[in-house]
């Protein structure tokens, strides 16, 4: 096209506009997606290429400020041509065989910027890796891992060591060993009725599945005492023994996937490789009320197994027949103890999509005819609009406004239309704004506006009593008070909440990364007044949830524009949107008083939550007399789910406690801890981590270094953080090591309980060091990766994982309660160095001790 600019990507030319902008040029003009979208602001780094040879951000530059120059996105990396063509490149093979990723959406980026350092540098250290890679977030907290994956393909590209396991696979290797579900524009393969809507007798399995056996597990019958996400399961063999299990869990890189095929595998007796999942499709899945609580293993995984246990009683599907066998009760199940599969380790499935960009997460998704929405934001929580002057926007081709079921926004054929029309019509909006308070003012602020608390199990007052804790603190030899407060933070995932709306002759379906596809349905269907099963909502790979990606707004807003404008839309959030839009971690006051006796013993204790939530309330302590309380609050921010809840919170300002009473009676804190623990499965673990690190009670201070060890009992899993730290020049606190013990019961995959607790441990340590939202006057003012801080490579110290597997006891998840001790490790390490009892969180202020 006349005045096209001629940029060449990957050693082919391309004409483009030249204003437009190489991020949405690489992806949307020529279907590179393997360049994401993190910030938008030059912060992140998912959306590296090389310009020749060097990382350049394209959300950054514009298609004529590099015209003439070599562009190379991740789908153009190729160790070389000749017979080494359609190879992975050997820092691909090393990103690959070390699993330097959970769900990949850095990957990309990591990898550009790796290569261009082992171009330059060979043989980096530390301090050179963690430099070229600061501009780089993972969200995941994957580093240490990316640290190796980078010395590793120093070592391949050396001609060193062993060839990576992925070597010599062929890019564009399906994502492996996961049931795609259908994707946008591609052979749709839809049922008659959802088949959790249908009675098993008329579901259309055969014409979707094929020939084979069918087993469907019945639910239990609901037992008041009792909840659990997901009641059934069902699974199809073939007569060649392919085996598809479903479940409605999903993965949004916490690789749940790998254990539960695992755990299909091992009750059926068959291969890993033949046991694909479907997750998270409403059409085809069983219900689940959500990937939440970390309840994957003793939920999908329970239903899973019984139902996989009765498919190996029940006589094989023969050829051509088509059978279904509905099972219900409790079944024999393998001993966990003789697992021959499960209780190994193994590794994600996909590692070769996710190293070549292969891998088409949520936001890479684009249908025939596609538009792209953008919606309204009110500039403070709780504002509404007043007037809207849609002249702001008139004659502007291509774009649509649209004012329907309460939203408002616009549609346009182009990103940067839409974008452009948004910002036209935000400045023409007239809105009434709520008096709202600021982030100084908060503890006040919540104290003094109770609520009667929100929806779901998290929600409401909690209250208990046992004994008489005011008369325990009166009589205790020493008593103790302090109050503790932690900032609202963000679950900040590095791919932003996106979603594609299309309708077909009535039906809808939206793809989108959501921890919550059921409940999502219904919330759809409710808002746009349709039948819920005429709604399908389908999760493909999501770059990251951390708890925060529960609500079904973006499903609404994309299906709300898709119905007006007629034809089928993408809604896909800023950063900016991702943090004013989305929801937060609670902020939380916490008020404890403790006593204890002359012996040394814990005796009243009352802790009172305002805000945050119940979880962790609950104490790991003998506690005869106590009070817990938890009070809702009316928070300025919205605020909603966020990884591990309120037991951060909680179990920050218990163990504080806890840390300032062994000091006051000059106890040794882990002493302490094992003298009071009415846990033993926790004393274990404290123990174990105790002689992982060398702890010796009463040891010689060393000036400026502290060591603090924490503990945690949530959701079943027992957890123990030691930290230590140095305190640096102008007081900055540099955290230097970081173990965190945990038990989980059964262990089913081991590579992905480790890869979740170094995750966890790196995400809380972003919220004890330094995260925390900002606010005036109810607006977020720091909505941005530039502004609001997260953890990168060079702040995270060495995580070293401690596991005590217990094939004898139920297996509890690992992605959330491993999070919940690393705070307070942090502040007895800080007091240790100090003799600073810091009782709020982050602990620093941008890394600096208050
Ligand atoms: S640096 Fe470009 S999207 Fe974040
Ligand atoms: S693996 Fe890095 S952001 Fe998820």
């Amino acid at each position: 096209m006349a005045g096209d600019v001629t940029i060449t990507v990957n050693g082919t030319s391309a004409g483009l506009p030249g204003s437009t902008p190489l991020l949405s040029a690489v992806r949307d003009r020529l279907g590179l997606t393997g360049a994401k979208s993190g910030c938008g602001e030059g912060a992140c780094g998912a959306c590296t290429v090389l310009l020749n040879g060097e990382p350049a951000r394209s959300c950054q530059l514009t298609v004529d400020s590099v015209a003439g120059q070599a562009i190379t996105t991740i789908e153009g990396l190729r160790p070389g041509g000749g017979a080494e063509a359609g190879r992975l490149h050997p820092v691909q093979q090393a990103f690959a065989a070390e699993s330097a990723a959970q769900c990949g959406y850095c990957t990309p980026g990591m990898i550009l910027v790796t290569t261009a350092l082992l171009a330059r540098d060979p043989r980096p250290g530390d301090a050179a890796i963690d430099s070229a890679l600061a501009s780089q977030i993972c969200r995941c907290g994957s580093y240490q891992r990316i640290r190796a994956a980078v010395h590793r393909a120093a070592e391949l590209l050396a001609g060193e060591g062993p060839a990576a396991p992925d070597a010599g696979a062929a890019a564009g290797e399906p994502d492996g060993d996961r049931w795609g579900p259908p994707v946008p524009g591609g052979p749709q393969v839809r049922p008659r009725r959802p088949w959790d809507l249908t009675g098993p007798a008329d579901r259309d399995w055969f014409d979707i599945l094929g020939d084979g056996l069918v087993v469907v597990l019945e639910p239990d019958q609901p037992d008041p005492g009792t909840w659990t996400t997901a009641s059934t399961a069902w699974l199809h063999v073939t007569e060649d023994g392919l085996v598809t299990a479903f479940t409605g869990k999903v993965d949004v890189g916490q690789d749940n996937r790998t254990a539960l095929r695992m755990l299909v595998a091992e009750e059926l007796g068959a291969p890993l490789h033949r046991v694909r999942l479907a997750m998270g499709d409403t059409d085809l899945c069983p219900f689940d009320m959500g990937t939440f609580g970390s309840r994957s293993m003793p939920d999908a995984g329970g239903v899973l197994r019984r139902t996989a246990a009765y498919a190996r009683t029940v006589p094989s599907a023969r050829a051509g027949e088509r059978r279904v066998e509905r099972v219900a009760g409790e079944p024999a199940l393998s001993d966990p103890a003789s697992w021959r599969l499960a209780g190994r380790p193994h590794l994600p499935p996909g590692a070769v999509a996710a190293v070549t960009g292969a891998r088409r997460f949520v936001s890479d998704l684009r249908q025939p005819g596609m538009w792209h929405g953008v919606l309204l934001r009110p500039p403070v929580p709780g504002a509404a609009l007043r007037s809207l002057d849609q002249a702001a926007v008139a004659g502007r081709p291509d774009v649509l406004v649209i004012q329907a079921a309460g939203l408002a926004g616009v549609v346009a054929a182009d990103p940067a239309a839409a974008a452009d029309a948004i910002a036209a019509l935000q400045a023409a909006a007239q809105w009434d704004t709520p008096a709202a308070p600021s982030h100084d003012e908060l503890a006040d602020f919540l104290r003094e506006h109770p609520s009667a608390g929100g929806p779901g199990r998290w929600g409401g007052p909690h209250e208990e009593q046992q004994g008489s804790a005011a008369s325990a603190l009166e009589s205790a030899a020493v008593r103790r008070e302090a109050t503790y407060t932690t900032a609202y933070i963000a679950p900040a995932a590095l791919e932003t909440r996106a979603a594609v709306a299309a309708w077909d002759d009535g039906r809808l379906t939206v793809w989108t990364g959501t921890q919550t596809p059921f409940p999502v349905r219904a919330q759809v269907a409710d808002a746009l007044a349709v039948p819920e099963h005429d709604v399908r909502v389908i999760v493909p790979a999501t770059g990251g949830g951390f708890g925060g990606k529960h609500a079904s707004g973006i499903a609404i807003e994309a299906a709300v524009l898709a119905r007006e404008a007629g034809r089928p839309v993408r809604v896909a959030w800023s950063r900016r949107e991702e943090f004013t839009a989305g929801t937060l971690r609670p902020a939380a006051v916490m008020d404890i008083a403790a006593g204890v006796t002359a012996d040394g013993t814990l005796s009243g204790w009352t802790h009172l939550t305002i805000n945050a939530g119940a979880p962790g309330i609950g104490t790991p302590y003998l506690t005869a007399d106590r009070r817990l309380e938890f009070r809702p609050a009316a928070s300025p921010l919205p605020q909603a789910s966020y990884r591990a809840l309120a037991a951060t919170a909680n179990n920050f300002a218990r163990e504080s406690m806890i840390d300032e009473l062994a000091h006051e009676i000059g106890v040794d804190p882990i002493e302490f801890r094992l003298r009071n623990l009415a846990d033993d499965r926790l004393a274990a673990v404290l123990r174990a981590v105790a002689e992982h690190i060398g702890w010796e009670p009463g040891r010689d201070p060393v000036p400026g270094v502290g060591v603090g060890v924490a503990c945690g009992l949530e959701k079943d899993g027992r957890v123990v953080t030691a930290a230590q730290i140095v305190i640096e020049r102008a007081r900055l606190v540099r955290v230097t090591g970081l173990v965190t013990g945990y038990e989980c019961g059964a262990i089913v995959n081991p590579h992905a309980v480790r890869s979740q607790v170094e995750g966890a441990t790196v995400m809380a340590f972003g919220g004890a060091m330094f995260e925390a939202i900002t606010f005036s006057g109810g607006a977020i003012t720091n909505a941005a990766f530039s502004s609001y801080r997260v953890p990168r490579m060079a702040d995270v110290p060495p995580v070293e994982v401690v596991l005590l597997d217990r094939p004898d006891l139920p297996s509890a998840g690992a992605g959330e309660t491993p999070m919940i001790a690393v705070a307070p490790a942090i502040a007895a390490a800080i007091f240790e160095a100090t003799g600073q009892r810091i009782r709020s969180l982050p602990l620093t202020t941008d890394g600096a001790l208050p």
